[in-house]
């Protein structure tokens, strides 16, 4: 079956939709708040981790392992998100959504003034691809795992622009990795522009090495994290990107259509801003003045956005952010690795059976485990899948024909086990 990326999203929309009755979020289904920890949490304390799990509205008959996709919200997050949007209604209050910065710039190991907010990752991808002086026959390094909304941007500009696109596979180990990006360096390169973790097997590149060569060849390095935030304690300034686009709602479970752009400080004279209005100026230019100098930009990453912005989004960004943080990062780590380690380890027990082409290196691994099952379609594995109410990706990019499994907070070892039942079922329909 030959199934587009359009297509298939589409099939899997209606697979669910048939599939599932949605219930109404009620204020008295709202489980008690989590206490908030004070330590060390351990990640197979299953009585806790079923505590959080009451805090989403997920269904109990489905086994959601498709976090990388879309990261469902907890209960304070809508909440949040619906009293933000309530009082700006009552109150009739306009902004106070730039003090999200601050607080994702706490987050992610940056400052307020370098984090511009968006609304996806590809916003923040697009604001980068733009904005760079890159002129025809510059050469961008970029992955063959490209998600199409870091993909897309990059060959826009090849066919509008003449840039040039090098692209290697990233490789089973972090060493193996960095040696194919420095192999594709040339005088020309310009740009390495790498996902912090493809989409496809969600493998962790390394990202701090990467940048650094970067630097020392004197090129842009932008990540691309639609993975990182909520999966990783993420440190930006250690990393050493020159910017970093994001979401906030994968990994970080906030409102739908949130993200963040961090572009380095000393990087925004660099970093061109073409998509500009209220806010990205810094309020001294006058029309009388026309043409307006760069000196007229915001001295921040505000810049890079402009215009009204959905406060209730934010508020509930906000409240995302308190939420991971009322577990702790660092529990929460823990947690997701532990169970895509718990996946990785039965993929790897059928043997020759099932490809698993996520790396097994401690470093190189993160909550995303990609596989096929060898002679079984994996469009077919996909439905299957739903069949059983557990809902994980197919992948498509690079022609992987594979399929994706996710695992978060909200998941327990119980779900992965459904997905193995469904493995091991279609692994015995071969024989
Ligand atoms: C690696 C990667 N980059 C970019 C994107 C695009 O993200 P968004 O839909 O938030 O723009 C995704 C989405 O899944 C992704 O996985």
């Amino acid at each position: 079956m030959k199934a587009s990326r359009r297509n298939f999203i589409k099939q899997g929309s209606a697979t669910l939709l048939s599939a599932m009755a949605i219930p109404a979020l009620s204020n008295d289904l709202l489980p008690t708040p989590l206490p908030i920890s004070n330590g060390i949490i351990a990640a197979n304390d299953e009585n806790y981790w079923q505590l959080v799990r009451q805090q989403f509205p997920l269904q109990k008959e489905w086994a959601y392992l498709n976090n990388g996709t879309m990261g469902p919200s907890p209960y304070p997050v809508i909440e949040a998100v619906k009293k933000g949007m309530n009082d700006c209604d009552v109150l009739g209050n306009y902004g106070g959504w730039e003090s999200t910065s601050a607080k994702l710039g706490k987050f992610v190991g940056a400052n307020e003034e370098e984090i511009a907010l968006t609304h996806n990752v590809t916003d923040g991808i697009n604001i980068v691809c733009w904005g760079l002086p890159l002129k025809k026959g510059d050469e961008v390094i970029m992955t063959t795992h490209e998600h199409v909304g870091n993909a897309f941007p990059w060959l826009n500009r090849q066919m509008l622009h003449g840039i040039v696109i090098k692209v290697f596979t990233p490789a089973s180990t972090a060493a193996e990795t960095l040696d194919r990006i420095k192999a594709l360096y040339t005088k020309k390169t310009r740009v390495v522009a790498v996902p912090h973790i493809p989409c496809t097997q969600g493998q962790i590149l390394p990202a701090k090495e990467i940048c650094t060569w970067a630097k020392e060849k004197g090129i842009f390095a932008f990540i691309d994290g639609a993975h990182g935030p909520g999966m990783l304690q993420l440190d930006l300034h250690d990393m050493g990107c020159d910017a970093y686009a994001s979401c906030c709602h994968k990994w970080m479970l906030g409102p739908k259509g949130t993200g963040f752009l961090y572009v380095r400080k000393d990087f925004q004279n660099t970093l061109q801003t073409y998509f500009v209005g209220g806010g990205s100026d810094n309020g001294k230019w006058n029309m009388a003045t026309v043409p307006i100098s760069t000196g007229a930009y915001a001295d921040t990453a505000h810049r890079y956005y402009g215009g009204t912005q959905n406060i209730g989004l934010y508020r509930g960004v906000d409240a995302a952010i308190d939420f991971i943080e009322s577990i702790g990062m660092d529990n929460i780590h823990k947690r997701i690795m532990y169970l895509s380690k718990y996946a990785q380890d039965q993929l790897l027990s059928f043997g020759d059976r099932v490809e698993l082409i996520t790396p097994t290196e401690e470093r190189s691994r993160g909550g995303v485990n990609g596989f096929r099952i060898k002679g079984f379609d994996f469009s077919k594995f996909y439905a299957k899948c739903a069949e059983a109410k557990v809902r994980i990706r197919m992948v498509q990019e690079n022609s992987l024909n594979s399929v994706r499994v996710s695992t978060h907070i909200y998941n327990n070892t119980g779900e992965v086990d459904r997905l193995m039942e469904v493995v091991k079922k279609e692994i015995a329909s071969l024989k």
